[in-house]
């Protein structure tokens, strides 16, 4: 494993995500861990993250004590660079001229890391303070107009240095930066593959389970299908998944789940038709936070009974000890530094965990990021609509109906939202865009002409987004015939409306879904 130490921010994410992608797996720890914990986890290499703090602050974070005694590896990235120099007797300087966005690093020695890489390299640099003399023992391997020490290394101790961002797609050769890193400098080795990955967790939670058994509620996503397929691998048909049918799904949902996923993984599968009870209690329901918690309690009510049928399907078996759940890192990661108990927000509770059922839960993607859980569902051959499938809220379709949530409103969006994705899907474009919401404002009228007569109808939103992880998302500019297209089809075939609008917001300020 490497060890990415978080010194704040989302920095270190990142470059998890981007060790990873070089085929060695890698773990996010706070910068507050002690050295003798992470000498614990028998690390390959240690890369020390960038942060948002000036290493002269009081209270900026450090570098754990014994850190640089571990005799392991390690690369700091911009404020860990400068931890690195100040921990190790180099000066670190407060400059007037920040250095912000695209920069040119000049490579005076390749040393490890620039080996066969150009003379001059384009590179991302976000910093203000910076490396004026490098520790003793370290050569400077490269510098910019402004930075005097853009990279160091002293190749004997292994200790390897870059205020610039490798991490970040705008520096040119950065992947291949990193690579030097971890495997020349650190001996790390690339075999960390999906297939691997299949293999191991499979053991895994077969090891866990034992001879029991398991439930998993199944959202139609693709983490929780992932999580079932793994597990339905592993323990084959002790596991049943359970899908809550709540009426507030896409067209085509529940038969994708009760058809495709049956078809590609052969799993047990208990489905309820809860759509009547949804709507009952979301009944004339307004506030969308209200809405939500409605959703959840009645979510959690399913499928307790639905569990509990189950278990009492057939005389004399075993119960239901175990519960399966599609958690990923950056849930584990965000709620506690990846150590500890499982503790899910809420937010991703909602389609998934009754916390009172006494149930072990079993999480086989807890240490993986959502493009490596599409991967997986590659690997394990469940079919692209599932794999690939955009992101959908727990709550539904009820969470994209401005206003009260009727049977009729829902089918109108229904229908809206069906042709938006058919179009996207048709231009190619799925894999480019994160999600793609269409939002029906419900108690908003328009007048319009549509034939020879005045229309008073509803208008709908398209939601398109960008986005790497849903923390943060950009509107997506779709290309314009396809906007066009979209229009055209939804004021054509779905008769209630009759104006389609843009959203073209990023998050922040808005969110991705509206409410
Ligand atoms: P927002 O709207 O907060 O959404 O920008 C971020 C991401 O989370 C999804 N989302 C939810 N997912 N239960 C879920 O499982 C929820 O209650 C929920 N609310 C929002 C949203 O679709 C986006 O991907």
């Amino acid at each position: 494993t490497v060890l990415v130490v978080d010194f704040g921010a989302q920095y270190a994410q990142l470059i998890a995500r981007r060790v990873r992608e070089c085929h060695v797996f890698s773990e996010i720890v706070p910068s507050t861990m002690p050295a003798a914990e992470m000498r614990a986890r028998n690390p390959k290499a240690i890369i020390l993250s960038g942060g948002p703090a000036s290493v002269y602050e009081a209270g900026a974070p450090v570098a754990p004590e014994g850190l640089f005694d571990l005799g392991v590896p390690t690369l700091g990235i911009c404020y860990g660079h400068q931890v690195m120099a100040q921990a190790l007797g180099g000066t670190v300087e407060n400059s007037d001229i920040a250095e912000y966005g695209g920069a040119t690093v000049v490579v005076e020695h390749p040393g490890t890391l620039f080996e066969g890489l150009p003379h001059e390299q384009a590179v991302w640099m976000s910093h203000r303070d910076y490396v004026s003399r490098a520790p003793d023992g370290f050569t400077v391997t490269a510098r910019t107009d402004v930075t005097p020490v853009a990279a160091m290394e002293d190749r004997e101790r292994g200790f390897y240095g870059v205020q610039f961002h490798p991490e970040v797609l705008h520096t040119e050769h950065g992947m291949e930066v990193l690579r030097r890193f971890l495997y020349e400098a650190a001996g790390c080795r690339p075999n960390w593959t999906m297939a691997n990955i299949a293999d191991e967790a499979v053991e895994q939670i077969r090891a866990q389970i034992g001879s029991g058994r398991a439930l998993c509620g199944l959202s139609g996503g693709v983490d929780s299908a992932v999580a079932a397929a793994l597990v339905q691998r592993a323990i084959g048909d002790r596991l049943t998944c359970v899908f809550v049918d709540h009426g507030l799904l896409r067209k085509g949902e529940a038969e994708q789940v009760e058809k495709d996923f049956v078809a590609a993984t052969g799993v047990n599968l208990h489905v309820v038709d809860a759509q009547e009870r949804f709507l009952a209690a979301l009944d004339g329901v307004v506030d969308p936070e209200q809405k939500r918690k409605i959703i959840g309690r009645e979510f959690i009510r399913v499928f307790e009974e639905a569990a509990r049928e189950i278990v009492t399907g057939k005389p004399g078996e075993e119960p239901v000890r175990f519960l399966v759940q599609g958690t990923l890192y950056p849930d584990v990661v965000e709620s506690g530094g990846g150590t500890g108990a499982a503790n899910i927000k809420s937010h991703h509770n909602v389609g998934g965990l009754p916390e009172d059922l006494e149930f072990t839960l079993v999480e086989p993607l807890r240490t993986l990021f959502k493009d490596e859980v599409r991967a997986l569902g590659e690997q394990l051959d469940l079919p692209a609509e599932i794999v690939w499938r955009h992101p959908f809220p727990g709550p539904g379709l009820a969470i994209r109906v401005i206003g009260a949530v009727t049977r009729e409103r829902l089918d109108i969006l229904r229908e809206a939202d069906a042709i938006a994705r058919e179009e996207l899907t048709k231009a190619g474009l799925d894999r480019d865009i994160w999600q793609f919401p269409v939002v029906l404002l419900a108690d908003v009228r328009s007048v319009g002409v549509q034939g020879d007569g005045r229309t008073y109808g509803h208008p709908v939103v398209l939601r398109p987004v960008t986005s790497e992880d849903a923390m943060t998302a950009d509107w997506a500019r779709l290309p314009y015939d396809v906007l066009q297209k979209i229009s055209t089809r939804i004021t054509n075939e779905v008769r209630e409306i009759n104006r389609v609008t843009l959203d073209i917001t990023s998050k922040p300020p808005g969110t991705i879904e509206w409410e």
